[in-house]
């Protein structure tokens, strides 16, 4: 079946998809986007899909609710046009942390969110939702790629004085797979809460960081908050370097900023939203159209 791949309504999603495009030798169709003065959205596929496995490329970026309508309109149109497949690759699953019911009277948002989806595409690809457990409210085949071990081959650590950290034990398992590519230690940071004054510390649980690089690995940095503090005690403890590694980088206001005055070295990040001065990001397109190539043969 030939591939055609659809390039959603965001710069980051044109980025990924040209990438995946390339690397599979596929076509790329470029959509025709406006929003209505009411600030509806309209989109048309203005490419020959019919009998084709449309692959449509749609990150959930700000503002998250557009693009989420964009990938529905998407999913639709590939379905009018007779797709024979249609996949949806959505690097960034928005509303992925709202997975439960934290307070009586919430949705379980990212649930709603894939049981539309379902409706349009029979198989979808992410980059490191927040919760693995969370696609099964896609209900049909799915994949969460991990993208930390490329990343890691792509920046090309001194291997030699490095060892990664975990914010908490919850992600330690993204730190044990990185640092068996690294063939370092790994540990994950202990939180406690001062019972008087409320203040929350971080240590690490066993690890001394004296004098080594340091790989600090989460899946998303949004206000920096976590980051910042893992950062302010790794410093303290007389770590050499430290690096961030996260898949998605959300920085919500110029936290890049706080985290490289804290004494970050480096911040890395996939591409899966929007560009930041001072993070430098991974093209995981390729990874992404790797892992295609190897469900779709
Ligand atoms: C939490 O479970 C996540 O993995 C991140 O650690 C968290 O969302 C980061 O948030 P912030 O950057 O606001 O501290």
């Amino acid at each position: 079946m030939k591939n055609v791949v659809i390039a959603g309504t965001n710069d980051v999603s044109n980025e990924i998809a040209k990438s995946i495009a390339n690397s599979l030798s596929a076509d790329i169709c470029n959509p025709i986007y406006k929003t209505f003065p009411d600030g509806e959205s309209y989109i048309r596929i203005p490419c020959e899909i019919n009998g084709k496995r449309a692959i449509v490329v749609q990150s959930l970026v700000y503002p998250q609710d557009k693009s989420i309508i964009e990938t529905i309109l998407l999913g639709d149109a590939i379905k009018e046009l007779k797709a024979e497949d249609q996949i949806l690759v959505s690097p960034y699953l928005a509303y992925a942390r709202q997975d439960r019911v934290f307070l009586e009277g919430e949705p379980i948002s990212i649930r709603s969110i894939l049981n539309i989806f379902k409706e349009y595409y029979n198989m979808l690809f992410t980059i490191e939702i927040h919760k693995e457990e969370s696609l099964k409210y896609f209900g049909k085949p799915s994949i969460n790629i991990r993208p930390y071990i490329y990343m890691a081959e792509k920046i090309g650590f001194d291997k030699r004085n490095i060892a990664v950290l975990s914010p908490d034990i919850g992600a330690i398992d993204r730190a044990k797979s990185l640092s068996s590519y690294l063939n370092c230690e790994y540990d994950y940071f202990v939180k406690s809460r001062d019972r008087v004054t409320g203040e929350i510390t971080m240590q690490p649980k066993e690890l001394d960081v004296k004098g080594k690089d340091i790989i600090i690995i989460d899946d998303i940095i949004s206000t920096g908050g976590t980051i910042l503090k893992a950062s302010q005690i790794l410093r303290s403890q007389g770590a050499r370097k430290i690096y961030v590694m996260v898949s998605h980088a959300i920085l919500l206001n110029n936290a890049e900023e706080k985290l490289i005055s804290s004494g970050i070295d480096k911040i890395y990040a996939a591409n899966t939203l929007p560009k930041k001065d001072k993070v430098h990001y991974i093209d995981v397109g390729p990874f992404i159209a790797s892992n295609l190539t190897a469900y779709l043969n």
